[in-house]
């Protein structure tokens, strides 16, 4: 079981693991994307195994709560599921100081029994190439099963990606600073954008990520991104692939002016769209 829209290879992981995946919407509700604990609750059974969590939310933008992140994790201990917290975007939330980032490692030990999180350098300090993650698994029965299903082909971390993900943590607080303090320019511009320039569309309020989900089912405009793509020249997601048809995925994780220059060729081409 996981909620959409959601980070897309979670919707096929089932699919290498030969299971069913339970894809529950997000609702909307006092302002904010969260949980439909109802709905979950309804559907999940016996037969379900794991829960995975995207937190913070790609492609919503939510730092969701401590009080949510404990929820998800009650409604796992009373399905006995296997809790796994996908916090790879948890070192890019804005106003920390407001609402600093609750990871499922915090959880009361009850709570933890089944848990696996995931963490990575690589959104944060631009290090994807270096093919550096790692899984935090409290619970050693579990930890054997994870490190089994590697089998015998996925290889070891390289001796260069260790040190460049110690370089990182260990020194790159001031360049993280720099870089939550850019992005949230980018984040104020593109959202202000949005909700001034491209009537119809809207945009949730972005607490986390480079990454800003737009919904354009009110603009009319049916798969946004292959449109753009071709009447603008600007490539987005397609936010079918994460649960969310008629939306595109916005990566503001660039320059300002790329941004804008993005932002004016998606404006001039929904005018276009709408004439
Ligand atoms: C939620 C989430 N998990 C995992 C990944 C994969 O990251 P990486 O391949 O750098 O480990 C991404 C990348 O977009 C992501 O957004």
């Amino acid at each position: 079981m996981t909620c959409t829209p959601v980070y897309y290879p979670f919707l096929h992981v089932g699919k290498d693991a030969r299971i069913d995946t339970l894809a529950i919407p997000h609702i909307y509700q006092e302002g904010r994307w969260t949980f439909d604990f109802e709905e979950m609750e309804k559907q999940v059974s016996t037969k379900t195994k794991i829960y995975i969590l995207c937190n913070p939310q790609n492609p919503l933008g939510r730092n969701f709560t401590k009080e949510e992140v404990i929820k998800v994790a009650e409604f796992c201990d009373r399905h006995q599921l296997v809790l796994v917290s996908d916090e790879i975007h948890c070192d890019l939330v804005f106003n920390e100081s407001d609402q600093a980032f609750f990871s499922a490692l915090n959880l009361p030990e009850k709570l933890r029994q089944k848990l696996i999180v995931l963490q990575a350098p690589s959104k944060t300090y631009n290090i994807a190439g270096m093919g550096y993650a790692f899984a935090v698994i409290e619970n050693p029965s579990i930890r054997k099963t994870f490190c089994a299903t590697r089998g015998h082909t996925l290889s070891e971390i390289n001796c260069l990606a260790f040190y460049a993900a110690e370089a990182a943590y260990k020194h790159g607080e001031p360049w993280r600073q720099e870089l939550l303090s850019y992005l949230s320019k980018n984040r104020d511009t593109i959202t202000q954008f949005v909700r001034s320039e491209l009537s119809g569309c809207s945009i949730p309020d972005i607490e986390a990520t480079y990454l800003a989900l737009i919904d354009t089912r009110s603009a009319g405009m049916k798969n946004p991104a292959q449109y753009l793509e071709k009447d603008a020249q600007v490539w987005v997601n397609d936010g079918a692939a994460f649960g969310a048809p008629d939306h595109f995925r916005f990566n503001y994780g660039c320059p300002h002016a790329r941004v804008l220059e993005g932002l004016d060729k998606i404006k001039a081409s929904f005018d276009r769209y709408q004439r």
